[in-house]
């Protein structure tokens, strides 16, 4: 037994944050807390799917019915949402209560809830006029993106952003800090408490992430690693 925690990713679309977990968990090595044990999709086709196959690791294709069962037969200690569009049944939710994680792309509790999901977040932000928008990563419960906040990244607004531009720029963001918040939940860095409020880590970004551009990928992996500090 290697201590390190399974964690199955449940992913919908093309996989890329699925792709900068398995990437920052082999960067780190011996020194990783965790290893993504499964992925989860809700159809063969997804391409996260062929990302976990190319990745050699094991995948499993449920309907929301079946994915209690299909975690349990995999012994999953924690449950990351990257980019997972079913619907996650309470039973898992409470199962895994404080062992189960999504990234949104904008900052929770704006720009969240259901039926806001992949570029009709973007939209929207752009919609609202917002100058700021970023990437989170909380706990789930039972309510679609209200769960406790782990952490949160602020990404700049530009003037003739379109939903795609927008979502290139927070989808860096996510690809460093979703990883970094799996192995910090899989190291006990940060948890969930039994008052319902997250304990250790940061839930606050360093003042320099307010800057109006966002830095090089090597200073923002360093600032985000900072947040989750044991
Ligand atoms: C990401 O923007 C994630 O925040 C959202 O869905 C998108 C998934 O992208 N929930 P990918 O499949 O990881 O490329």
């Amino acid at each position: 037994m290697s201590g390190r925690k399974r964690v199955a990713v449940l992913a919908s679309g093309g996989g890329s944050n699925l792709q900068a977990v398995i990437d920052h968990l082999a960067a780190l090595g011996d020194r990783r807390a965790a290893d993504v044990a499964v992925v989860v999709a809700g159809r063969e086709s997804a391409g996260a799917i062929a990302r976990a196959k190319g990745a050699g690791i094991a995948t499993a294709v449920a309907a929301p019915g079946s994915l209690e069962a299909t975690l349990a037969a995999q012994s999953i200690d924690l449950v990351v949402l990257a980019g997972y569009l079913s619907f996650v049944p309470v039973a898992v939710t409470e199962r895994w209560a404080g062992r189960i994680i999504n990234i949104h792309p904008a900052l929770l509790p704006s720009f969240g809830g259901h039926g806001l999901y992949g570029q009709r977040v973007h939209r929207a932000v752009l919609e609202a006029g917002a100058r700021v928008t970023g990437a989170t990563v909380h706990f789930v419960d039972a309510e679609y993106d209200r769960g406790p906040i782990i952490a949160q990244w602020p990404v700049p607004v530009a003037a003739g952003d379109t939903p795609e531009s927008l979502a290139a720029r927070v989808l860096r963001v996510e690809h460093l800090l979703l990883p970094r918040a799996v192995d910090a939940l899989a190291r006990g860095a940060v948890a969930l408490g039994t008052d319902g409020r997250v304990c250790g880590g940061a839930v606050i970004a360093p003042a320099s992430a307010f800057s109006l551009q966002l830095p090089d990928d090597a200073t923002l992996a360093a600032e985000i690693d900072a947040l989750f500090r044991p």
